[in-house]
This record gives structure tokens, sequence and C-alpha cells, in this order.
């Protein structure tokens, strides 16, 4: 059995647990911190050392979901976290802090990598796309089970500004828009992607995917919409099947 520490950060949270990574479980409870404010490197490799110190787990491999573009190794942006993420080169900078192999994809990737897994994209062929409705809109696209990485959808221009500004659900509670005016508008936004992407099946993610059965009337597309199946748990369980050595 490969167990792995999980750590899925968050604008809001920085939660983590162990996890079995050949099933897809978390094998202890979850443990969740505020995510520090302003969010610095510096502040939240705090947060990152004390889930390390829970867990008991230094030197033992980490994967981490984190909510910016990461590529080789570097943020190259952060919408929801402190400015002095972008063109920091994360990788290197846990590895040496944390004192564990560690590897870090953005948070809404590793959340579509369980749920293609473990959860609903299981059983989807074609073109898959998932969104997280959180703070802010993160999204995984995969192509017959092949994740495209570092897709924004999120950051799609929407009217004055971008789509997570009027769809997410930190949205809908700023602006206190019921569910039926935030649900009209998230079936723009859907059907402005279902133009440009043709995808066969959408996923919802997020705390919001829970309360699915409040919006889904306002959503009318040609694909497939369903909530996600592995709910909160999904960005802890595809971080950690990111570590060095998951696979
Ligand atoms: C970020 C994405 C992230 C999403 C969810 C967006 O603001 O740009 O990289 O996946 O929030 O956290």
């Amino acid at each position: 059995m490969k167990e792995i520490l999980g750590i899925d950060v968050g604008a809001t949270g920085i939660k983590g647990a162990i996890v079995n990574v050949e099933e897809g479980v978390l094998v202890t409870e979850r443990i969740k911190y505020p995510t520090p404010k302003p969010a610095t490197p510096q502040a939240m490799t705090e947060v990152m050392k004390k889930l390390i110190e829970d867990h008991n787990w230094k030197g033992k491999p980490i994967g981490m979901g984190f909510p910016a573009i990461i590529k080789d190794g570097v943020a190259q942006s952060a919408s929801n976290i402190d400015d002095s993420w972008i063109d920091f080169p994360i990788v290197g900078f846990l590895n040496k802090k944390l004192k564990s192999p560690i590897n870090v994809i953005n948070d809404a990737d590793a959340a579509g990598l369980a749920e293609q897994k473990f959860g609903g994209g299981a059983d989807k062929k074609g073109l898959v796309i998932l969104l997280t409705l959180g703070t802010g809109i993160g999204s995984a696209i995969f192509n017959d089970g092949v994740l495209i990485p570092n897709t924004e959808l999120g950051h799609l221009k929407w009217k004055e500004s971008v789509v997570e500004k009027f769809v997410s659900n930190n949205a809908r509670e700023t602006k206190e828009l019921s569910f039926k005016v935030w649900g009209k508008e998230l079936n723009k936004v859907l059907n402005h992607l279902e133009f440009v992407l043709s995808p066969d099946h959408i996923i919802i993610g997020g705390g919001i995917s829970k309360k699915f059965h409040k919006y889904q009337e306002f959503l009318d597309c040609v694909a497939t919409v369903e909530p996600a199946q592995m709910l909160n748990n999904a960005g802890i369980i595809g971080a950690a099947m990111a570590a060095p050595i998951a696979k």
C-alpha cells in the first residue's frame, strides 16, 4: 500500500491528510488550517511545516496541489494568493524548506486527477472538463483520460472582468446571489465553454458541488453536467497522486 502526504493548498484553507494512492482514499482525518493573509511563500510554508509535523512526515514524499499555474517547478500566476508567488521556483524552494521530496501541480489539475481515476470521470471517454468553483475557479481538462495541464478557464474574459469573478462560489456568496441568478450565469459560462471546446462531459467540483440540486435546473448544456463524486477530498487525493514516487 502506497501512502503519501497530500496537501491541498487553497486561497482560504490549507488541508492535508495521508492518502492511500492506490485506492484513492484518505487513511487519516484531514487537518485544515486557514491560509495566512497575506499568503506569501514564507507564511504559507510555515503552515505546510505544521502539517508535516502533524503527520510526522519529515523526509517522506509529499504531493501538493497549489492554486496557480505550475510549470517546470515554477509558479507562474497568483490570483487569490500573494503576488510574490509569480515566477517563484516553488518546487525547489519547498524541497529545501520542507526537507522532503515534493512535487507541486495546479490544485484543480490535482482534483481532476482524483476525480478522473477514482470518481465520476473514471468511466468517461472524450473531452471531460472539471471546474472547481470555490474562492476562484480552477479547471482541469482531460481528453480520453489524459490531462491537459494548467488550463485556466476561470480566467477567460467575461464582461468587464473574468469568469471567476462572476460564477465562483465566492462571487455567489459575496454578491448574495440566489441560486437562480447565479445558476443562470453559470449556464451562460458553460454554454460558452461548450461552444469553444465541445466537451462531452462537464463535472462541477468544489464545495458547491454538494448543492448541485439547487442549480441543476438552470443548466441546459449538450454535454452531460454532473457534480464531482469525490467532493472535498479530491484535491488532497489528487495532490498525493502527483508526489514524486506515487506512480
Ligand atoms: C487560479 C487557478 C486555481 C483556481 C482554484 C484560480 O484563481 O488561477 O490556478 O486552480 O483559482 O484555486
